[in-house]
């Protein structure tokens, strides 16, 4: 599939995520050379920035299987008993969105990921018994977007935490490049430069955002994208020249014109837009922290001078309490 095609298989493929790529190739290499499972790795940050395909790259270097699976799919205790006992030795589970596992799976997760064993207990009342079944040696890979909301006994049991970072515009262009040759896309420095710049720091955006203005290039130009087709097409999207879309702009506007600006609760953030808080945190505040437009404050989120400027606003210091 097309998804899967431009997932990169090597890490010398993988673009970006210097520090990350760097540290994970010693202990790979290193569990390699002792024949081991490599220790557990925890990835976190901001979705769509590559933990997935991180994953199947340490699989691919490894030389190891990969399960793939996500933290509310496990939904009892056996389901996750199932699936460690048919692991290979050194095979890789991957837990995405780890943080959402519930805690009676996640006390079978303990004793495997320590000890590779499990503990089933046979019986009910004064009769039952624990017994403990051997596990094969592997690894997991959990995957969050939100490191804070794990408990710190699963937390702990990770021996390596790596939180990914945003791309930079470059790293994005590279991205936008190498998966424009893959699907046989002409698409010119230029273009990719004006999508890597509206891609929100995000592979997953970028690549979603590539074959939608290949779509304009086709019908609206020559099929070519140029820095004016890419420009129009994602104006047309309503991503605007820092990749902000028509969500971003509201939660700012709405801080501004209801809140003076801020601080703002979250939670009243949320509702007064009507998306999860959640989203929010998750999806939508970190490029916009990033990028220098909102601030956290211990009373609430706060716009800053950037954004009133981004978005044509005057900031006239007044609160405004209605
Ligand atoms: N596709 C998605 N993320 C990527 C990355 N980091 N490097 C190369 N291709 C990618």
């Amino acid at each position: 599939d097309i998804e899967g095609s431009l997932r990169p298989k090597t890490l010398s493929e993988y673009i970006g995520q210097k520090k990350a790529k760097e540290n994970l190739s010693v202990f790979i290499e290193a569990a390699k050379g002792r024949n081991e499972a490599l220790d557990h790795v925890l990835l976190y940050g901001p979705p769509g920035l590559g933990k997935t395909t991180l994953s199947g790259i340490i699989a691919n270097e490894m030389g190891v299987s990969i399960r793939i699976t996500s933290g509310p799919a496990i939904e009892k205790p056996g389901d996750l008993a199932a699936l460690l006992t048919n692991l290979n030795q050194n095979d890789i589970l991957f837990i995405d969105e780890i943080h959402r596992l519930s805690r009676s799976v996640e006390e079978v997760l303990y004793p495997a990921m320590e000890d590779y064993a499990l503990d089933i207990i046979i019986g009910k009342g004064p009769s039952a018994r624990s017994i403990r079944i051997d596990l094969p040696h592997f690894t997991l890979i959990g995957a969050t977007t939100r490191a804070g909301q794990l408990t710190a006994p699963l937390r702990d049991r990770f021996g390596v935490i790596m939180r990914l970072e945003m791309y930079t515009i470059e790293e994005l262009c590279q991205i936008i490049k190498r998966s424009s040759r893959i699907l046989d896309i002409p698409c010119e420095e230029d273009g990719a430069w004006e999508l890597a710049k509206r891609s929100r720091g995000t592979p997953r955006i970028a690549n979603r955002m590539l074959k939608r203005v290949r779509d304009f290039a086709q019908v609206v130009g020559d099929g070519v994208i140029t820095s004016d087709i890419a420009a129009d097409a994602l104006n047309r999207l309503e991503v605007d020249k820092l990749g902000l879309d028509a969500i971003d702009r509201t939660m700012l506007r709405t801080i501004i014109k209801n809140y003076g600006g801020g601080p703002v609760g979250l939670e009243t953030l949320a509702a007064a837009i009507g998306e999860e808080a959640v989203t929010l945190e998750d999806v939508y505040e970190p490029y916009l922290m990033q990028i220098g437009f909102l601030s956290r404050t211990p009373r609430g989120r706060c716009v800053t001078s950037l954004a009133y400027k981004h978005l044509g606003l005057e900031q006239d210091g007044q609160q405004t309490l209605d």
